[in-house]
């Protein structure tokens, strides 16, 4: 709609676009849906929420959240690793919710902040609203480059520049490559964030939905420096629904966030239902059935991929939501997004997880385009089938275009 009222910056570098998997016949591989079949079942847990805690569940609550939800949080974090409280844990609607909180604390116009290329998609437009100044640096199969960032850090104190407020960082079963961070690199990550004076915000939703291997250390429990804030969600482990999350940051600093929230606090009703869940056992049984179907859901697509898609390579993750595929260096990923959609599959083109470079380092990569992302916790094992089967289509038409320009190419000099 034309409007002569012009927005605020803020609104007017998001760009909205209809996800595809609204739309009806349409296999969706393209956002983060939990797969319905395994939503819980939290009916007893909501109406003790709206019983017994009446009177908390259907007051104002406090900022910071449901004093006995941050006490769940802490403790559950602390029997991965971590060393923290109550005091530490704010309650967020969402994991989303949480980076905002960040950015509001810690980022004026112009701030520079570390993402890894590709990255987290729907964080590039909240990063940027906040006015982020990006450097991208690249990933190896152990996780970020810590030599770029220091390369670049090497820069930024050559220019007289203010270093980077944050890295942003999914070191589990990162979206979207799948990749996973060793120790090692964890330590050195931690170590250099603290040695430069920034925060890591570690981000990590799938942390729990592993489905082979061993646990690596969280980044928080790395901590010694308190750097790392800790951004939790229960969206990708119970139902993205329930809109709760947290984040884990030093007192002083959470309370500020917390006096950043513009709704005053997250929702005490949703905060008991979930409490009320897990506390009678319900997270832990449901994390067993997560990990079950998620691994069945992966292994079932990467066979359709290596059986209809041969030309596609990628690393199995051992967790999450995500297949991450590259495809040969001349097919172009927004392209293949566009023919899939029109054969009823949607994906993502891997160029949406790109925050672009913005500010006037020298040596400006230009992204490849030859990848896409495959979610595959949301659609069923036969969609999944009929789903690889229709972007195989959508594919050979793409490869069939870019073979016949290129041979045009090819060609026309000599004509
Ligand atoms: C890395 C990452 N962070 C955060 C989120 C969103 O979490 P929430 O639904 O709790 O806002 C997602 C969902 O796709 C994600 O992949």
């Amino acid at each position: 709609v034309e409007t002569r009222i012009s927005l605020a910056r803020r609104a007017a570098v998001l760009a909205p676009a209809l996800s595809a998997s609204e739309e009806a016949h349409t296999i969706a591989f393209d956002s983060g849906h939990a797969f319905p079949g395994i939503l819980p079942d939290m009916t007893a847990a909501a109406e003790r929420a709206l019983t017994d805690y009446r009177t908390e569940t259907l007051q104002y609550g406090a900022r910071p959240g449901v004093p006995e939800m941050r006490e769940w949080v802490a403790g559950y974090l602390n029997a991965d690793g971590a060393r923290t409280s109550a005091q530490e844990v704010l309650m967020t609607n969402g994991a989303k919710h949480a980076i905002e909180l960040v950015c509001r604390l810690l980022l004026d116009e112009g701030d520079a902040i570390i993402v890894t290329a590709p990255t987290y998609y729907t964080a590039i437009p909240l990063f940027r609203s906040y006015g982020a100044t990006f450097i991208e640096v690249g990933q190896d199969s152990e996780g970020i480059d810590l030599d770029a960032i220091e390369e670049r850090i090497t820069w930024l104190k050559q220019e007289g520049r203010r270093l980077p407020k944050f890295i942003y960082n999914v070191p589990d079963f990162h979206n979207p490559t799948g990749v996973t961070m060793p120790r090692g690199r964890r330590e050195a990550l931690v170590g250099l964030a603290a040695r430069h004076g920034m925060f890591v915000v570690e981000d990590s939703p799938y942390r729990k939905i592993r489905f082979e291997g061993q646990d690596e250390p969280s980044l928080k429990a790395l901590d010694q420096d308190g750097c790392v804030l800790a951004v939790g969600t229960f969206s990708k482990l119970l139902a993205p629904g329930l809109r709760v999350g947290w984040v884990v940051a030093p007192p002083d600093l959470l309370q500020r966030m917390a006096l950043l929230k513009s709704d005053g606090g997250s929702s005490p009703l949703l905060q008991r239902i979930v409490l009320e869940f897990c506390k009678t056992g319900g997270l832990e049984a449901h994390t067993l059935v997560a990990r079950t179907t998620y691994r069945t859901h992966r292994d079932h697509m990467v066979r359709a991929v290596r059986r209809d898609l041969p030309d596609a390579t990628m690393t199995v993750p051992h967790g999450g939501y995500y297949l991450w595929l590259t495809l040969p260096r001349h097919i172009d990923g927004d392209e293949l997004a566009k023919r899939a959609k029109e054969n009823g599959v949607s994906i993502f083109p891997g160029s949406k997880f790109y925050a672009g470079q913005n500010d006037d380092y020298p040596r400006n990569k230009v992204p490849p385009k030859n990848n896409i992302r495959l979610n595959f916790s949301h659609a069923t094992p036969e969609e999944i089938d009929e789903g690889v089967r229709r972007l195989s289509f959508a594919y050979a038409t793409v490869a069939r275009q870019t073979g016949d320009a290129r041979e045009k190419a090819w060609v026309a000099p000599s004509a």
